[in-house]
């Protein structure tokens, strides 16, 4: 597909022409993965951050947000619930800490749910950018994947998100690395943000397939009102609308240009529409990350406005969610680890060269 092409896709308004490109990448995902849906368990491990991203509301200048980090034992507690559910994996997620003992805490937080699922749980992290050696240290412990965001990838626009000590090629830098240390690798982009063009999210197609991702994680941009980029904007229903659909359509772009990758229908779909995860299935994703944190951290882990299932605990979000799979006519992979393909392929070709 050629820019042109793409962008034209991006823009789509019409909905016929949007329902042919949703069918065209959900017949893609049905070529590389089947009409299926893997799980992780999604625990969100602490919403304290070094960093000041101006469009997140647990930024480190949020000084309304108490903050939290749950002990391990809970972690390991919440990860074996997914486990004993049946949930092939979870994903350990946090805002970014740069400690040593932060290091040694997800180390052996992910030693120990290893060893208590006698290693079948598929563990990957989301802990923002680190050292060589602590990623080294977290993939020796037995974490297999890692995601980190760029967010955008115009190095431009990053700095109009971040502030000036936020590094583009840091990250970048990480993605790279994380992939010499043998991770399945995911990165993603947020979309339909202030200032944001058509043109630059065609480059972060681009950038997703010159990096050779094996998973992708993105979602529509979502106003938070205590920062800097959501302050003032009204969330009005066509705006949810806008922001929905961009969504969807660079979903569906993703899977028709990328093929075997991993692609989540993000919490924030869900957060702008009911059903907004089952469309984001149905556009090309193929991955759901159901929360199971405890109940009581929910709330101080919102990173957008509209969060949803901040009162449904774990239980109550998995019947619902079956059966919301289940009405769309996908089925989901219990107890496997749902391991990108493209990670394998790409291992395949790497062995042969
Ligand atoms: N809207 C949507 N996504 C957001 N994130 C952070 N803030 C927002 C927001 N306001 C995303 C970022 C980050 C991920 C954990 O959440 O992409 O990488
Ligand atoms: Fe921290 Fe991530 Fe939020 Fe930035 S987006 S403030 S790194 S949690």
């Amino acid at each position: 597909m050629t820019d042109a092409e793409l962008r034209e896709l991006l823009e789509l308004t019409d909905p016929a022409e949007q329902k042919t490109l949703f069918a065209s990448a959900y017949a893609e995902k049905l070529r590389h993965t089947g009409p299926n849906v893997s799980l992780r368990g999604l625990i969100e491990i602490s919403n304290i951050c070094r960093k000041n991203c101006f469009y997140c509301g647990i930024r480190s200048g949020n000084r309304k947000l108490k903050r939290y980090r749950v002990g391990k034992e809970e972690i390991v507690a919440s990860a074996l619930w997914a486990y004993r559910h049946h949930y092939g994996s979870v994903v350990l997620q946090s805002g970014e800490t740069v400690s040593e003992e932060f290091t040694a805490f997800i180390e052996s937080a992910v030693r120990e749910i290893m060893e208590r699922s006698e290693g079948k749980l598929g563990i990957t992290l989301c802990c923002g950018e680190q050292e060589s050696r602590v990623y080294e240290r977290w993939r020796k412990a037995g974490a297999r994947r890692y995601l980190l965001r760029i967010e955008t990838s115009d190095p431009e626009f990053y700095g109009k998100l971040h502030p000036a000590d936020h590094n583009f090629q840091a990250r970048v830098n990480c993605l790279r690395r994380l992939r010499e240390l043998d991770y399945q690798v995911g990165s993603g982009v947020m979309i339909g943000l202030p200032g944001q063009t058509t043109d630059q999210l065609v480059r972060d197609l681009r950038f997703f397939e010159e990096s050779d991702l094996d998973m992708i994680g993105m979602g529509p941009y979502i106003p938070h009102e205590d920062t800097p980029l959501g302050r003032g904007i009204e969330m009005t229903q066509e705006y949810r609308n806008g922001q929905l659909g961009k969504g969807l359509r660079m979903i569906a772009c993703t899977r028709l240009l990328l093929k075997d990758v991993n692609i989540a229908a993000t919490t924030a779909l869900q957060a702008l529409a009911d059903d907004g995860r089952e469309r984001g299935l149905l556009a090309g994703a193929n991955v759901i990350m159901p929360n199971v944190t405890d109940l009581s951290y929910r709330r101080r882990y919102q990173l957008y406005a509209d969060k949803p299932n901040l009162d449904e605990n774990s239980e109550e979000s998995r019947d619902d969610l079956i059966r919301r799979i289940h009405s769309i006519g996908e089925t989901i992979l219990w107890d496997q680890h749902g391991d990108s393909r493209h990670y394998f392929n790409r291992k395949q070709k790497e062995q042969k060269t």
